[in-house]
């Protein structure tokens, strides 16, 4: 699969979730040490990428406008081009896509799904070697979350965020996700935080069902909820709503917020909670999705480019 004219790659740049995300340090450096479970979610952003003469990247979708305001070249996917052709000592001449639907700047890893989708298409467009590891290079050095994404695989993640460990097998979980479209950048939420740490708290085993999940997330806590709701104070409504759907075996904020999640056993609980939500809240983004363990599967396999295209 080299870089023959024509090739064009899609990778899938699927949300993530923090099923429970414990601060459990401060680093002299400000970042913060982590035990954390992230699941992925089958829906996200695509990115494209093919042959070109010089590095160009379009941004479309329904949540493109968003992104509207800042220069293309510091968008991660841009950054993460430039970063990985630079590693591998070869011109980043590609052009990029990135059909953006996820919220930005919302808890679940868009940008860093959106890096780490461009650092997979590249790879496979470039012909990389499977073990080559300027990939997860860049990741580590692209943010805390890239290399989950990059990985493409549930996992705990300890550190900053980027010492992984394989996930323990989990069950078919069901979501709705919810964002208030207020975007909350991580850095101001990782800031309001204060209070004592918390003790790193994995699972002893896998979970049999959605309920044994639920039961075990209970308790356990997203670290970042109480910041993040003082700045931001519709996320406490949009955890109380998830929490009165039926059906919903546990409601948590993601990441650093402000998009919330709701788990259900059924599929047909996760649709009808979000369709009410989406009726009695026009203007929150509302979506039901299943978690899944591996979300890399879901990159498209290479696909001749239409004529002209
Ligand atoms: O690495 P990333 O760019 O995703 O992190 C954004 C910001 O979030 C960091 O600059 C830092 O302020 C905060 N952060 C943190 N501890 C982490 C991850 C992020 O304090 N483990």
């Amino acid at each position: 699969m080299g870089d023959g004219a024509g090739t064009r790659v899609r990778a899938f740049a699927a949300a993530k979730i923090n099923l429970y995300l414990h601060v459990v340090d401060r680093r002299p450096d400000g970042y913060h040490e982590l035990d954390s479970l992230v699941v992925f979610a089958d829906l996200g952003d695509v990115v494209t990428a093919r042959p070109a003469a010089g590095l160009h990247l379009a941004i479309e979708g329904p949540a493109a406008p968003a992104l509207a305001g800042e220069p293309v070249e510091s968008n991660l996917v841009h950054r993460a081009a430039r970063a990985l052709a630079a590693a591998c000592g070869r011109a980043p001449e590609v052009a990029l896509t990135l059909t953006k639907v996820l919220p930005v700047a919302s808890g679940i890893g868009g940008g860093s799904a959106d890096a780490a989708a461009c650092l997979r298409a590249l790879a496979r467009l470039w012909g990389l070697a499977a073990d080559d590891p300027s990939p997860m290079a860049v990741a580590r050095r692209l943010g805390a979350d890239v290399p989950v994404c990059l990985a493409g695989r549930a996992a705990y993640l300890g550190g900053v965020g980027d010492r992984l460990a394989p996930a323990p097998a989990l069950p078919v979980v069901h979501a709705v996700l919810v964002n208030p479209g207020q975007p909350l950048p991580t850095p101001a939420v990782f800031a309001a935080r204060s209070g004592p740490f918390s003790a790193p708290a994995r699972f002893a085993a896998a979970p049999a069902d959605a309920a044994t999940l639920a039961s075990w997330l209970a308790a356990r806590r997203n670290d970042l909820t109480d910041p993040a709701r003082r700045l931001a104070p519709v996320i406490g409504t949009v955890l109380a709503a998830l929490e009165h759907t039926q059906g919903c075996l546990l409601a948590r904020l993601s990441g650093s917020g402000a998009t919330c999640f709701g788990l259900y056993a059924e599929a047909a609980a996760a649709a009808r909670a979000a369709a009410d939500l989406g009726a009695a809240h026009p203007d929150w983004w509302v979506q039901r999705c299943r978690l899944i363990a591996d979300a890399a599967r879901l990159d498209g396999a290479p696909v001749a480019a239409p004529a002209g295209a």
